[in-house]
């Protein structure tokens, strides 16, 4: 059986930041929480019909910054959840929170919610970065938040990111010293990218590292995580053993989600056939639609037996400890023997793990993880 995931997206911030391409809009109106909880329960009702009798093993509340909706709203979602879908006691409910006061002082409630993975936006602790990035908190808040986060959650993650606008080495390393102080089971950390659609992109901030010093820096993170017991699981993700983020390994090995909320994505397998889900970006749109009697997909598309290699690749090579050669069957329903002659061609190469059992990019093959890829996109 495939596993299941839930995504919910709430797509409202307090402001957008300048860096971020997510789909994600200034919070306008203090009824945003009751509409959205409307639509979201009728939304839920009619899109679990698409995978009924299955059970769920992860579900994520993602933005946007969900932490500005309150404890009794998220207890309302993820009840509508289990109303809907069966949930397992040992589901992974992760919930990513932005770290204001008005936030970390609803970290226990988000508890008593259900949320058991509480992941924190900090971006970075220093006070004229987070200025630079646009963020609404300060380095004291995040701390503080960081501190409430251990304090009242066993697994959780802190978000960071490198490369800043006129960063030094020193300052990451007081970044990653800090980061590593308050003793998280998980890190994503991420290199700053300027992408198009946004501020950064039209006024791109000044100083930002040239190549080589993105080079050392990214090597720097690898290094100062792994020493401190982190393994580097994923391009961005690092995890204590046992920790790592089950909702985005189901992602990255194939497995199949309900993407719920304004823009959320969703893959469902069904009688051997994958679908691609999407739901209407734009919130109004989206809220319109399930009014209208929809689920606020505004597409449902079956994916063609010649994209699958170069889907599957996109996610599964992405880790560092690659999948076992068997997921390729259990997941796309297809014969091994259809990639076997590419897999031979890079496992010649040096771009892939020499064992027959493993779908693993070399140390080598790291380094051209793109091209890598994209060698899959064509057929043998
Ligand atoms: C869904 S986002 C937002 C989570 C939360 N709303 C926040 O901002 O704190 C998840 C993470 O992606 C990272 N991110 C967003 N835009 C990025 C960019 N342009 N480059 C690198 N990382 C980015 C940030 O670290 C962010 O915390
Ligand atoms: S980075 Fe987070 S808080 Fe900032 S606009 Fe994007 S989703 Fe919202």
């Amino acid at each position: 059986m495939i596993p299941l995931s839930v995504y919910i997206h709430w797509p409202w911030c307090i402001k957008k930041c300048p860096y971020c391409d997510f789909n994600s809009y200034k919070l306008q109106s203090e009824d945003a929480e009751l509409f959205y909880l409307n639509a979201l329960k009728k939304s839920l009702n009619r899109v679990t019909e698409e995978v009924s009798g299955r059970e769920v093993t992860t579900v994520y509340i993602g933005g946007g910054t969900p932490s500005l909706l309150s404890p009794a709203a998220i207890e309302e979602i993820l009840s509508a959840v289990r109303k809907n879908l069966s949930l397992p006691s040992s589901v992974e409910i992760s919930m990513e929170a932005n770290p204001g006061t008005f936030e970390y002082e609803k970290f226990k409630d988000f508890k008593r919610a259900g949320i058991n993975r509480l992941s924190i936006g900090i971006q970075s602790f220093n006070d004229e970065k987070l200025k630079i990035l646009g963020r609404v908190h300060n380095s004291k808040d995040a701390k503080k938040a960081a501190e409430a986060a251990a304090e009242i959650f066993e697994n959780f993650n802190l978000d960071l990111m490198f490369a800043l606008p006129g960063q030094t080495m020193e300052e990451l390393t007081e970044d990653l010293e800090t980061a590593l102080s308050f003793g998280s089971t998980h890190l994503s950390y991420y290199q700053l990218t300027i992408e198009p659609n946004t501020y950064f992109g039209k006024y791109e901030p000044k100083n930002l590292p040239g190549d080589e010093l993105r080079a050392d820096m990214s090597d720097f993170v690898v290094q100062s995580l792994e020493k401190a017991g982190f393994e580097h699981y994923e391009i961005s993700g690092y995890a204590k053993k046992g920790y790592q983020c089950r909702h985005n390994l189901n992602y990255w090995m194939y497995g199949d989600y309900l993407g719920i909320g304004p823009g959320a994505h969703g893959k469902i397998t069904q009688s051997s056939d994958i679908f691609r889900t999407v739901s209407a970006v734009n919130p109004k749109h989206w809220l319109d639609k399930i009014e209208e009697g929809g689920n606020g997909f505004v597409k449902k598309t079956k994916v063609k037996k010649e994209d699958i290699p170069f889907e599957f690749m996109l996610n599964a090579l992405r880790l560092k400890q690659g999948v076992d050669s068997s997921l390729w069957q259990q997941r796309t329903g297809l014969p091994l023997n259809l990639i076997a002659g590419k897999l031979n061609k890079l496992r010649h190469q040096g771009l892939l793990d020499p064992s027959e059992n493993l779908i693993k990019a070399t140390p080598f093959g790291w380094n051209y993880l793109n091209d890598l890829q994209e060698e899959f996109l064509s057929p043998e």
